[in-house]
């Protein structure tokens, strides 16, 4: 449903621009990262936005090009460049929704937590801007490793007193739309109707489709269950493999960002019924930040979803107990990599 209801305003949208009527553009988007692999085809696909009015485009170079190419489409939004640090306040002035794909992504034989030391100081440096400029602002973080990166972002914002927990997001979307595209493969289903919530993290075992949530209801054997949650789980590094070092999945992730920030417009916009799964911060289980269904409204997060994770299956349940400590790792090692800094 979120999907279509995304194609549906954006034909909309063309349409009323084509017969010069008015469209409801008024949310300004700022893409950190926006030169990059993921940022170029996000930029374009959040430049499809009938929601957008400004799309401000960050990154340490490049993105001249990336802003002036993408300024000749004929949607709402205007495209404004800034390259580098002197820049980066300005960027961020005013912006509603800031979505942050910066860093370096893998190689094959890597681990996202091999990218730890140098994506965790790229997102602690952006974010301590987002605090500065916009801590009003959804924060969506993409860049890797998420499970630590999320928890380096929120004590940023502690540290800088401007900390709400309720708009700072995990972007674990690609986790969401690989399950639905595996599943509605294997089941031989229609794809607009499938749905699996994926919960805990974005890294290896952390992530937990729950395939007995799946809707429409379907009914998986022991080995599919396996086979399915194994290659959701690795759905990243297969795309890392074949790219044979050219880098993770661009597209396909530029795809899914470009969803949660629709989902994120449309919530801040007053709809009522928007619904993702993100990496947030959660009582839902012991640790202090889990991915889960969420509900979205103009605040930000207006509930978490319990029920996904009742009545899980034998095992879901040995799942979940298992990704628990290297989850909690992950959390751990981005607090403490806030937290041991001068
Ligand atoms: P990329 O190397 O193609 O692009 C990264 C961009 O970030 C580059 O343009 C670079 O100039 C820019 N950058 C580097 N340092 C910066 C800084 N300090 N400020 C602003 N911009 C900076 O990489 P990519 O393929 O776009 O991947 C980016 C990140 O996203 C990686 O960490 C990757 O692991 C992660 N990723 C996450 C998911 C997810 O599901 N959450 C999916 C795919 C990739
Ligand atoms: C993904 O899931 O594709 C990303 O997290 C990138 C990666 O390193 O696998």
């Amino acid at each position: 449903a979120l999907r279509g209801s995304f194609v549906t305003k954006a034909q909309k949208a063309t349409q009323r621009s084509q017969y010069g009527l008015q469209i409801q553009a008024s949310y300004k988007v700022a893409i950190l990262g926006a030169a990059g692999g993921i940022g170029q085809p996000l930029a374009l696909l959040v430049k499809m936005s009938p929601l957008v009015s400004d799309l401000h485009l960050y990154d340490i170079a490049n993105v001249k090009g990336v802003a002036a190419d993408l300024s000749h489409c004929n949607t709402p939004s205007q495209v404004l460049d800034f390259t580098g640090a002197s820049e980066l306040g300005n960027c961020l002035k005013g912006v509603n929704v800031v979505v942050i794909p910066a860093g370096v992504p893998r190689k094959p034989g890597m681990t996202r937590d091999d990218l730890f030391n140098i994506n965790a100081n790229i997102v602690k440096t952006l974010v301590e801007a987002v605090a500065d400029n916009c801590p009003d602002a959804f924060i969506h973080i993409i860049s890797n490793p998420v499970n630590s990166t999320v928890p380096i972002a929120a004590e940023v914002l502690k540290q800088k007193g401007v900390y709400d927990p309720k708009k700072l997001f995990g972007v674990t979307t690609l986790d969401v739309v690989r399950a639905n595209t595996f599943v509605a493969e294997k089941k031989n289903l229609k794809l607009i109707d499938v749905d699996v919530p994926v919960v805990g993290g974005h890294a290896g075992i952390t992530i937990l489709p729950l395939l007995s949530k799946t809707r429409p209801s379907v009914s998986f054997t022991d080995e599919e269950v396996e086979q399915l949650t194994v290659r959701i789980q690795n759905a990243g590094t297969e795309v890392v493999e074949a790219k044979a070092g050219a880098g993770s999945a661009t597209l396909s992730m530029a795809y899914a960002a470009a969803r949660f920030v629709e989902s994120s417009l449309r919530a801040l916009d007053g709809d009522g019924d928007v619904y993702e799964c993100s990496f947030v911060q959660s009582d839902l289980t012991d640790l202090p930040f889990f991915a889960s269904r969420i509900k979205l409204g103009r605040k930000g997060i207006e509930a978490l979803i319990p029920s996904d994770l009742e009545g899980l299956t034998e095992y879901e349940q040995k799942a979940l107990e298992a990704l628990k400590p290297e989850l909690k790792a992950s959390i751990e090692k981005g607090i403490a990599f806030v937290q041991k800094q001068p």
